[in-house]
């Protein structure tokens, strides 16, 4: 029998657990239909803030040995504008069965609720609450993300006027990652996403004597943040019973799979679509729908989280 791809996110089905990230493929409702039609089994946006925000200037995104490393500031229409764009996709996405995930951030938590209660009218599947932006330090001071009391606050601002489903996202950038997640959860998180990007790292361009990003530092992604996105989410699921979407580095099916059995529901697909395009979804869906079939695997549920032992 074929494996089944299938995966129940905090009440929602997927066809499989392959979500787009937020911030990869373009801000626009067609981009992001796009990624539903071509095979993502959930489709998150570009983070959006109250506020417009032009982002930093180019350059901003920097391929890096398989990877990126990018600073690209947060760039988006601000929350009402994106509110229009997040209906037009939703009306896209919901023939296809493809639950739309909308990514919020803001400076305060009064700001993250304000964003949320905007884009919580388009009618999201999920509100993504993006605590852990690594390269934008310079405005926002440190992420939310590093510190629990901080993160409990912004997700309590949240609840606050969203009823919906509520996931966080985590950042790799501290030593405590569960002890976020926990004061997160009794917030009122009902799920994460980990992770955002590693760093901020640089890269320096040898011959004009100095960083190659405008920004001069930015997050890391792709391939070298696997193994600490793994540890990330086995450490989270070994703490709390929620869902997580596993991110960071997902190429291949077998990156899939160590990631379901670290403890992850679904699974986040960023810098992998940068050199492939959405032809990234099928290819990830029949790479693991083999590696299933050759490991005796009939469901994901078998065998999430079973690296715990
Ligand atoms: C160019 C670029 C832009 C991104 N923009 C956002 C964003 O707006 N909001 C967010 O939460 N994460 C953003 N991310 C982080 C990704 O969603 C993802 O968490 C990270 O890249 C790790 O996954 P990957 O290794 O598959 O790329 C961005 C990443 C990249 C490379």
């Amino acid at each position: 029998m074929e494996p089944n791809l299938g995966v129940n996110l905090a009440g929602l089905e997927l066809h499989n657990p392959f979500v787009l990230a937020s911030g990869i493929w373009g801000s626009a409702a067609e981009t992001l239909i796009r990624a539903g039609q071509a095979g993502a089994g959930a489709v998150t946006s570009k983070s959006c803030s109250v506020v417009p925000r032009r982002g930093h200037p180019n350059p901003a995104v920097l391929p890096w040995r398989g990877g990126l490393i990018n600073a690209v500031g947060l760039a988006n229409p601000g929350a009402a504008e994106e509110r229009l764009i997040l209906r037009d996709t939703q009306r896209g996405l919901r023939p296809l069965g493809v639950p739309l995930i909308a990514s919020i951030f803001g400076g305060t938590p009064d700001e993250y609720a304000r964003a949320a209660e905007l884009v919580a009218q388009a009618e999201p599947d999920i509100i993504e609450v993006n605590i852990s932006c690594p390269n934008v330090q310079n405005e926002f001071g440190v992420p939310f993300a590093l510190d629990p009391g901080a993160a409990a606050q912004v997700t309590a601002a949240v609840r606050a006027v969203y009823s919906g489903r509520l996931f966080i996202k985590l950042s790799p950038n501290t030593p405590a990652i569960t002890a976020v997640a926990r004061a997160a959860a009794q917030a009122g998180a009902d799920g994460f996403t980990a992770v955002n990007t590693l760093g901020p790292g640089m890269l320096i361009d040898t011959h004009a004597r100095m960083p190659i990003l405008s920004n001069r530092i930015g997050g890391i992604s792709g391939p070298a943040l696997l193994p600490i996105a793994l540890r990330c989410v086995y450490e989270i699921t070994q703490a709390l019973s929620l869902p997580v979407i596993g991110t960071g580095g997902i190429a291949s099916g077998e990156a899939a799979l160590q990631m379901v059995m670290a403890g992850a529901t679904a699974l986040g697909v960023g810098s992998a679509l940068a050199g492939e395009g959405t032809a990234v979804f099928q290819r990830l869906s029949a790479e693991l729908r083999t590696l299933m079939a050759a490991e005796g695997i009939a469901a994901l549920s078998e065998v999430r989280g079973c690296a715990h032992g």
